[in-house]
């Protein structure tokens, strides 16, 4: 049963933006902030900041998907809608002749990262069986029981509210339904920590001042990965949100971690 989420609601409250402590509306508003600002910059600085790394991360959590026909996908926090457009190349790259009612609904809170999906999706002649929705994760415009496999890419770190948003994603799934997230941790193995300690530090923020003039949304970042918890947390609270059968997987010495539960 959908509950209702506004911000307003829950205004009181207070969560963290990166280290510092802010109302939920607040919060709401400056990630929207940073979003709005990196938008068009987006998919160059992944590859800039990641070096790459991100396609493999994207890649192995497509083969995690498994995209088939006849689902109804639902990538939340679509963004620039990476995670469909991965999932509709590999339906056309394997499985050319088995690729017919892949139904994907992007839902973003951003108006300018889901317009730039969209053109990127028309661009690769992706327009039918593509639905966007503008909504925040916390409160899913869509029915009870009504999607196949729900995503969550570099998402839950920037949502207001994860229990909620949590919630909202097992509501949507049907029985049997897979929910899949992919997002930076904050367990980095001893050997590695060092260098990525000193990279988050000086040079994230730098090349976010450099490419997009925007250093403060890149030391957001940063700090949003500090303060995401860890993944043996996050698989709590992913059965918590009602999921079953979770298991996780760190990739890159735990600098992201793919979470998979089932809505059983
Ligand atoms: C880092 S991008 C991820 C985009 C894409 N999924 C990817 O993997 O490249 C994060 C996205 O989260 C969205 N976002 C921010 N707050 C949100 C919320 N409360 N609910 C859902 N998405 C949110 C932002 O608008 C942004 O598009």
């Amino acid at each position: 049963m959908k509950k209702t989420y506004t911000t307003d609601s829950a205004s009181n409250y207070e969560t963290n933006f990166g280290y510092r402590r802010v109302s939920r509306r607040e919060h709401t508003t400056l990630v929207s902030d940073v979003f709005q600002s990196v938008a068009y910059k987006y998919d160059l600085m992944n590859d800039l900041m990641s070096g790459g790394l991100h396609r493999l991360w994207k890649k192995i959590l497509i083969n995690y998907i498994n995209p088939r026909s006849h689902v109804q996908f639902l990538d939340v926090a679509a963004g620039t809608g990476d995670i469909t457009l991965k999932c509709l190349d590999y339906l056309q790259k394997e499985r050319p002749k088995n690729s017919k009612g892949f139904n994907a609904t992007l839902c973003d809170p951003n108006n300018s990262m889901l317009k730039i999906a969209r053109e990127k999706a028309a661009d690769r002649g992706y327009v039918k069986g593509i639905e966007y929705i503008t909504a925040p994760a916390e409160n899913i415009p869509i029915e009870d029981l009504s999607i196949d496999i729900c995503v969550i890419s570099f998402g839950l770190r920037n949502v207001t509210d994860r229990s909620t948003s949590l919630s909202e994603m097992h509501r949507v799934l049907k029985f049997g339904g897979h929910f899949l997230c992919l997002e930076f941790s904050p367990e980095i193995i001893p050997t590695l920590a060092p260098l990525y300690e000193s990279y988050s530090k000086h040079i994230l923020p730098w090349l976010g001042k450099i490419v997009t003039q925007d250093r403060e949304s890149y030391q957001y970042l940063v700090e949003s990965i500090r303060k995401f918890p860890k993944p043996d947390i996050l698989a709590e609270e992913i059965k918590r949100a009602g999921f079953s059968n979770i298991n996780y997987h760190t990739l890159s010495g735990g600098i992201v971690a793919i979470h998979s539960g089932w809505r059983i």
